[in-house]
């Protein structure tokens, strides 16, 4: 099988795009796919300093190779969840990519932060772990870019995860949902821009590209992630894509086209939370400082 680009022998074929690709040429491809998303949806100009929050998976670590690849100005931020061996191994992935580049990874844990790790946090409030998490994490993810004077926060969410999240709110017909799924999500006040340039970038893409560069990332997903509903619209996904390729990218890129007739989603009323000063839409304390207020006072004297 050649490339279609030169005489070299193809190691991926993307049915979706037509394309049958050598190494150099997977690489070229996912890194020109990542800057038409950064121009098109105007994510961040070259000047400016940008946050790259990474789980050490494939994803967010290719994108922070790709975004300092392309000249961008990236530093990294990990978020050590406490979650046992999987947040240790994660943890070591970020700090080996950091080191081996020359690059500024920031470091934050729960267990400094609230007291304790994830899995003993949901315990104690009762709720499923996953719940908690996004919430914690978003919340230090924009603290980190707020505080370090960052233009904008990337993820490396990529377009199967866009494609399943898409599937998953239409199938509700969330309106308020599907109006906030955009590959730019604007700034407030103290809410730093929030960025996806890999959402034109496959997962079998980003697994070619971490290979063939050299990124040594995490396999395991999160242990709570089984038997989670994503994966389950992932799998959906990937069985429409074999019998239909380009299924994903027409699924996206048309919601993407009639995103602007979508109401505008409803504004909640911010206020600063008394404790931490970040914003928050709740009266009195945001839901970060009362999970810390809770671990407090659980805690022994
Ligand atoms: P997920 O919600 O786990 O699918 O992750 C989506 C994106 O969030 C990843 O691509 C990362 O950019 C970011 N992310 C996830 N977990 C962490 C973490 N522990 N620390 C920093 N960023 C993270
Ligand atoms: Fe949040 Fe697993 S990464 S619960
Ligand atoms: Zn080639
Ligand atoms: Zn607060």
């Amino acid at each position: 099988m050649r490339c279609s680009f030169c005489e070299k022998e193809a190691v991926l074929r993307l049915r979706h795009a037509n394309l049958r690709l050598c190494p150099e040429h997977v690489v070229a491809r996912v890194e020109k796919e990542a800057q038409k998303a950064i121009h098109e949806f105007r994510m961040f100009a070259p000047e400016e300093k940008i946050l790259v929050a990474v789980s050490g998976g494939k994803d967010s670590l290719g994108l922070w190779h790709i975004l300092t690849k392309l000249g961008y100005k990236a530093d990294g931020l990990y978020i050590d969840l406490g979650i046992s061996e999987y947040s240790r191994r994660s943890r070591e992935f970020c700090q080996e990519f950091a080191r081996n580049h020359g690059l500024n990874l920031q470091v934050l844990s729960l267990q400094e932060e609230l007291g304790a790790g994830l899995d003993e946090i949901a315990k104690a409030l009762r709720g499923e772990p996953c719940a908690h998490c996004g919430a914690i994490k978003r919340y230090l993810m924009n603290r980190a870019a707020w505080e370090g004077g960052y233009a904008a926060l990337a993820t490396g969410h990529n377009l199967d995860d866009e494609a399943a999240t898409l599937l998953g709110n239409t199938l509700r017909w969330d309106l308020e949902y599907l109006a906030r799924q955009y590959p730019v999500l604007p700034a407030g006040p103290k809410l730093v821009r929030k960025v996806k340039p890999l959402i034109y970038v496959s997962e079998r893409e980003m697994v070619a590209y971490c290979l063939i560069e050299g990124i040594r990332y995490i396999y395991e997903e999160c242990p709570h992630s089984v038997g989670a509903r994503s994966i389950f619209l992932k799998d959906i996904l990937n069985r429409l894509e074999d019998e239909a390729p380009s299924t994903k990218i027409t699924f996206l890129k048309s919601f993407l086209r009639v995103h602007h007739k979508l109401p505008a989603p409803k504004e909640a009323e911010l206020r600063e939370c008394p404790s931490c000063g970040m914003p928050t839409a709740a009266e009195g304390l945001c839901r970060f400082c009362r999970i810390k207020e809770r671990m407090a006072q659980r805690a022994p004297a």
